[in-house]
C-alpha cells in the first residue's frame, strides 16, 4: 500500500509530523473531528481507546462508528479484546454498534501484548529503591534478579505487538468481511520466560494493573487458543521467548 494512500487520523497533529503519511485531526472525544477526518476513506483501521471508563470508552467508540457511517466508509477493521468480563464489556458494545453500522467489518479480538509481561530492570540503588513490577521499565537500570509471578504457573495466551499490528494491517488490506477473529499467541508461562531470560523465577504477590493481569491468568481466562492469528499472518505467531529475545 503505497504511503500516499494512507491517513493517520490524531488527536494532536502537531505532534505527528514526519510520519509519511498525510495526517489529519481526530478526537474521540470530539465526533465533529470524526467525520471529517474520514472524509473519502475507503477502509479503516478503528484501534480502540484507551480510555479506562467503559461507558465513556462505549460513547466514543459510538462516535467513530456514526462518523465512519456519515463519511460513507466502506470497510472497517476493529481491534477488539479477548471476551473476558468484565473487561470486554465497551468493546462487545463497539463491536454491536459496527454490525449495527451496515458497514463490511472485521473484528479482531486481541490478546494482551505479550511485550507488557517481559520483567522491567530493577531501579539501581542510587536512583530509585524499590523491587521492580513486570513491564516497568527504568532507563539506566540493571536487570531484575528474579521474575515474580501471581499466575500459579498458568499458561498464557498474549502475542507480540508487531505480530497484532501485522495482523491488522492484513485484515485491513484483504477481502475477507464479517469475520470475528480471536486472536491468541502460543502459550507461556512465567517459569518458561524465567528460564529463557536465565533468570529465576518466584511466586509471589503482584500490586497493580499487572496483578489483576496476574489474577486472571490464574483464573485460567487467558487460556484460550485458536489458530485465527497464524491464519492471519500466513505463518506461526512469535512466541513468548522470540518476543523476549529480541526486545
Ligand atoms: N491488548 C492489550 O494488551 C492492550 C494493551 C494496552 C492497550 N490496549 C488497547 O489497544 C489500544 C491501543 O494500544 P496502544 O498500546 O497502542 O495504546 P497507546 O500507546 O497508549 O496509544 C493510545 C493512543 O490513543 C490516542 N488517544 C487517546 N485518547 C484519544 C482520543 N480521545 N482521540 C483520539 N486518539 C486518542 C493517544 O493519542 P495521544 O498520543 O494524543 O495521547 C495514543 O496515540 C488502546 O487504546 C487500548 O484500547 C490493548
Amino acid at each position: 500500500m503505497p504511503a500516499d494512500r494512507l491517513v493517520a487520523v490524531v488527536r494532536e497533529p502537531r505532534r505527528a509530523t514526519g510520519l509519511g503519511v498525510a495526517v489529519r485531526l481526530g478526537d474521540y472525544d470530539r465526533p465533529d473531528t470524526l467525520r471529517t477526518a474520514f472524509a473519502g476513506v475507503s477502509r479503516l483501521l478503528f484501534v480502540s481507546s484507551p480510555e479506562l471508563d467503559p461507558a465513556r470508552r462505549t460513547e466514543q467508540h459510538r462516535a467513530v462508528v456514526a462518523a465512519a457511517v456519515a463519511a460513507g466508509v466502506q470497510g472497517l477493521v476493529y481491534t477488539s479484546f479477548l471476551d473476558i468480563p468484565p473487561l470486554s464489556g465497551a468493546h462487545l458494545a463497539t463491536e454491536d454498534a459496527i454490525a449495527a453500522s451496515g458497514i463490511p467489518f472485521t473484528v479482531l479480538r486481541n490478546p494482551f501484548y505479550s511485550e507488557a509481561f517481559l520483567p522491567g530492570p530493577v531501579p539501581s540503588a542510587a536512583s530509585a529503591p524499590g523491587a521492580s513490577t513486570p513491564g516497568d521499565s527504568t532507563p539506566g537500570a540493571s536487570a531484575p534478579a528474579s521474575l515474580v509471578y501471581a499466575t500459579a504457573g498458568r499458561p498464557l495466551n498474549t502475542a507480540a505487538r508487531s505480530d497484532l499490528a501485522e495482523a491488522a494491517a492484513l485484515a485491513l488490506l484483504g477481502t475477507q468481511t464479517g469475520r470475528t477473529w480471536t486472536l491468541t499467541g502460543p502459550h507461556w508461562t512465567h517459569p518458561d520466560l524465567a528460564a529463557e531470560l536465565g533468570i529465576d523465577a518466584r511466586e509471589g504477590e503482584v500490586p497493580g494493573p499487572m496483578g489483576m493481569l496476574h489474577g486472571l491468568a490464574r483464573a485460567g481466562l487467558l487460556t484460550t487458543q485458536t489458530p485465527d492469528l497464524a491464519e492471519l499472518l500466513g505463518r506461526p505467531p512469535l512466541t513468548m521467548a522470540e518476543v523476549s529475545r529480541s526486545r
